[in-house]
């Protein structure tokens, strides 16, 4: 296994059917070549992921697209034009030659178009579309740097490609469509309800029914946990005063001052309050706190609307 920034190596381990890591601008990617069946399964092997549980398709433009897909819906072009390439997966109805293997035997695939620039690159180098679920053991936390990818992987994969630490820090934002084209969050991520809203006004959320298969397993409860348990609390500050325990505690600040108490080791993620820069810093932190061997973790709730809406829907998660 080694961390390298030589795009030209890891596409040629991608033509050989290998799985590599990959930067994007969201979270760090387990990419293999979508047409390949024996590849897509050593995904699924190096993640320790249920086949039931599907891949998101990445591609470099909408060239790409055109065969993988039989429609697009108007809203779902609408989208792709405003947000791509960028943050949004959208779930299209698939064409033959995409496997159900890939969308564990849903007829709609999920496709997106990253931004980081050496993924384009990537792409582009290899040809063929890539699946790619973020790099890290089934139900742990998603890698935003090259190390964190072999903190969680290890010795796994032949190739990590370096491409720095991730511009968003979350993953992207998944929308599907309902009868009506109207837009519906299958699961919230870097791309905010309210950036959606503001080119359909009728985005909303998907309520799962209450009973039945969940229809995105993304939407699991348990999702994106650390090692240590995570607690997530209303007032920080007064939980840190009245805490009594003699546990070791990591601390996620989102601005706080003077937290830092004997038994606190405390991880900053963003000092002025400013919620991209703590979205970059989320994943960073709870990796940063592992390692750090606390005992538990604590975090205080966002204020819930953009992207403190899914910075919530992640700690929530996380926490179960
Ligand atoms: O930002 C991202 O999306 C990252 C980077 C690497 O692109 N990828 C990522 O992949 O987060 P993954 O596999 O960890 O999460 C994909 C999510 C899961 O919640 C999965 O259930 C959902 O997308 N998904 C994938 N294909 C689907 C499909 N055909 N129908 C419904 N949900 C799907
Ligand atoms: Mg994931």
């Amino acid at each position: 296994m080694k961390i390298s920034k030589d795009i030209a190596e890891a596409a040629q381990l991608l033509k050989e059917g290998k799985v590599v890591a990959m930067p994007t601008e969201t979270v760090y990617g387990l990419a293999a070549n979508a047409l390949d069946p024996s590849a897509i399964s050593e995904v699924f092997a190096v993640k320790e992921r249920p086949a039931t549980n599907p891949l998101i398709v990445h591609i470099h433009s909408l060239d790409q697209l055109a065969p993988l897909v039989v429609e697009r819906s108007p809203n779902a072009q609408k989208l792709a034009e405003q947000f791509w390439p960028g943050p949004l997966t959208l779930l299209l109805k698939k064409s033959d030659r995409v496997s159900d293997q890939v969308t564990a035997n849903s007829p709609y695939v999920a496709v997106r178009m990253p931004k980081h620039p050496v993924a384009l690159e990537l792409l582009k180098a290899v040809s063929f579309p890539l699946v790619a679920p973020s790099a890290n053991r089934y139900t742990t936390v998603s890698p935003t740097t090259a190390e964190h990818v072999l903190q969680n992987l290890g010795e796994r994969i032949p190739l990590i490609l370096d491409g720095g630490p991730c511009e968003k820090g979350l993953e992207s934002t998944v929308v599907g469509f309902d009868s009506e084209d109207r837009p519906l969050v299958y699961r919230l991520g870097a791309i905010t309800l309210e950036s959606l809203q503001s080119v359909i006004q009728e985005s909303a959320l998907f309520e799962a029914p209450p009973s039945g298969p969940t229809h995105s397993p993304g939407s699991a409860k348990k999702h994106y946990a650390p090692s240590t348990p995570l607690k997530v609390v209303e007032d920080l500050k007064a939980f840190l005063t009245h805490y009594s325990g003699s546990e070791k505690i990591g601390v996620l600040s989102f601005g706080h001052e003077n937290l830092t108490t004997r038994q606190t080791t405390v991880v900053e993620l963003s000092q002025t309050r400013d919620l991209e820069e703590a979205s970059r810093n989320l994943y960073r932190g709870l990796y940063a706190l592992d390692e750090a061997k606390v005992d538990l973790i604590v975090v205080e709730w966002f204020e819930n609307k953009g992207l403190g809406r899914t910075l919530n829907d992640k700690l929530k998660r996380a926490s179960f």
